[in-house]
């Protein structure tokens, strides 16, 4: 382990010789991911697991948030699936709110993936500001 965190200060020496490498590696390495409950009059629950861990099963309010850091591995990928739910509805849907691909093309720039469930669809922003409408609702 000491090993492995030598070999990536020693490549984030190397790559700081390169200013726009280095800002990409910097934060694209690691994150947090906001889960934010913007439903008009549900809560909210979300249900999300990795390969490593469930992240249990939580119940928000309106307005609020559940929020998590992850770090990229070095090998493979890093996933976390999220089933969101809309409490007391049918609607559902299952998200990949984090993996390595997603945050390389969408989170690198603030090392922020904030996603919001609203009434019409589940949208995601990096900045918590500029919004897109990422995922329908689905009835099940
Ligand atoms: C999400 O829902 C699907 C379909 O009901 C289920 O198979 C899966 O285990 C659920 N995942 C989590 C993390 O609860
Ligand atoms: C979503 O909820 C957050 C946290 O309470 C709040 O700051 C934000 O203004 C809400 N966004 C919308 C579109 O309602
Ligand atoms: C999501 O819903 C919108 C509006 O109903 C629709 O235009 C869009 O094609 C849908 N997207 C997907 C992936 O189903």
């Amino acid at each position: 382990m000491n090993c492995l965190f030598f070999f990536i200060f020693l490549i984030s020496f190397l790559l700081s010789q390169s200013p726009t490498l280095s800002f990409h590696f910097y934060f694209c390495w690691r994150f947090r991911v906001h889960i934010i409950n913007n439903l008009s009059l549900n809560n909210l629950v979300i249900d999300c697991i990795s390969a490593d861990d469930d992240l249990g099963r939580h119940e928000l309010w309106w307005g609020e948030e559940f929020t998590f850091k992850i770090g990229q591995r070095p090998i493979g990928d890093t996933r976390v699936v999220c089933n969101v739910t809309k409490f007391g509805s049918n609607h559902i849907t299952s998200i990949n709110v984090f993996t390595n691909g997603f945050a390389d093309d969408h989170c690198c720039k603030t090392g922020q993936c904030y996603w919001s469930a609203r009434d019409d669809a589940i949208y995601f922003s990096n900045n918590n500001k500029n919004w897109n409408r990422w995922y329908n609702w689905t009835s099940v």
